[in-house]
């Protein structure tokens, strides 16, 4: 196992707090990092490091945990770039351009799916992304939705079977037997290739009976439940979230005060998808209300052709403390330590020592600018795993 000593770190974010922290940052400055293998192996200011076989000096930049972007959609093919253009021009967003998707997704190769999802998480790990959740949901049969699920097993294993995204054409005026395919043959084509299992519960897509139903089929032969909640409007997505245990329910836009102590008591991570307000040009979900509960707030991008299509997690810790006011240190915690948490996943979203170490060198002095520069690629350098990937 080789070792390499990272140093001249002006500050690093490790997530890991000791006590007297003002922030969940676990902030060092000028530190040093050790990654042993895959894994950190020493952590902490620089003048205390250890050897290593190798050391690579970052000149005083910020090295930050890779983000944990858990929701997403990549495997489509098509574009929606005039519903967007229209969008902008006074069209509402809803369900059903979901349904434009499908059918390009349908009528495309494996080879040209894995190609757009190839193109996509190259596109996240040059913007500091080590860690990326896949759904499917523009197949909606058996065949689609798990080729989908294989084609998105190749990049990650944290892969959602969405086949209740939206009702497809043909079973909208049987949406009874759609729900039934979902919860059984579809899911049973998809079970092999999925660790999680999610549901859009909105009006024009699935109501509450229905992504009740839908999660506990899926709990049932071990798939993880995750709710595309309260987007659109107020609704039941959050409660039957928590009801099921979801690890996560995700846009949160409208809620009630019910909904939110509901959050804060069942530990059901609220995943906040702020691009998909900017690109929908829609109010942006409370996050001082949530973050004031006691609520754990993720940040992700929702990067899909319709509602969202940045695959770019700074921007959205950029639009999280501008249009959402969370701080700096609350908006980068959300889409390092809070999406690791929205996955379950406790070796990520962190650079404790013994965690993967899947860091992001920033040419920047302090994690700020990633919301003070918007739009500036900052992201200098990417480890995933212990090895260098960009
Ligand atoms: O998370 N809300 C449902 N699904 C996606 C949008 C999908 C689409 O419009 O193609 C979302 O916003
Ligand atoms: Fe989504």
């Amino acid at each position: 196992m080789t070792s390499v000593l990272l140093t001249g770190i002006g500050e690093l974010v490790t997530n890991d707090p000791t006590e007297g922290d003002r922030t969940p940052l676990g902030l060092v400055r000028d530190a040093a990092l050790v990654v042993d293998g895959n894994r950190v192996g020493w952590v902490g200011e620089r003048i205390h490091a250890p050897d290593a076989d190798t050391s690579v000096d970052v000149a005083g930049r910020v090295v930050i945990p890779g983000f944990v972007d858990s929701h997403s959609h990549l495997v489509f093919a098509g574009d929606r770039a005039a519903e967007f253009a229209a969008r902008m021009t006074g069209e509402p967003y809803t369900a059903g351009g979901i349904r434009t998707t499908v059918a390009a997704t349908r009528a495309a190769t494996d080879e040209t799916l894995t190609d757009g999802v190839r193109r996509l998480v190259a596109e996240m790990t040059r913007q500091g992304t080590t860690t990326v959740e896949i759904k499917s949901g523009y197949g909606l049969t058996a065949h689609d939705e798990s080729r989908a699920l294989a084609v998105a097993r190749g990049f990650t294993e944290e892969t959602t079977y969405l086949g209740a995204h939206v009702v497809p054409s043909e079973y909208v005026d049987d949406v009874a037997t759609y729900v039934e395919l979902v919860a059984g043959p579809m899911l049973e084509a998809c079970r092999p290739y999925a660790r999680w299992i999610d549901v859009f519960c909105e009006d024009g897509a699935f109501d509450a009976d229905q992504a009740r139903a839908i999660l506990t089929a899926g709990a049932a032969v071990g798939l993880g439940a995750r709710m595309h909640a309260n987007q659109l409007g107020p609704g039941p997505g959050v409660q039957v979230a928590c009801e099921v245990g979801a690890a996560s329910a995700d846009h949160c836009t409208y809620l009630t005060d019910a909904d939110v102590d509901a959050l804060a008591s069942s530990g059901v991570v609220a995943t906040l998808l702020p691009g998909v307000e900017f690109s929908t040009r829609s109010p942006y979900p409370d996050a001082r209300r949530l973050l004031g509960a006691g609520v754990t707030v993720a940040i992700a991008t929702d990067c899909n052709p319709g509602s969202c299509f940045t695959s770019s997690m700074p921007l959205c810790v950029a639009l999280a403390v501008r249009e959402m006011r969370m701080s700096p240190a609350e908006a980068l915690w959300a889409a390092t330590a809070a999406g690791a948490r929205a996955l379950r996943r406790d070796a990520v979203g962190h650079l404790g020592v013994g965690a993967v170490a899947d860091l992001v060198v920033l040419d920047a002095p302090s994690y700020i600018h990633l919301a003070y520069r918007p739009g500036v690629p900052l992201v200098r350098a990417v480890w995933r795993g212990g090895r260098q990937v960009f």
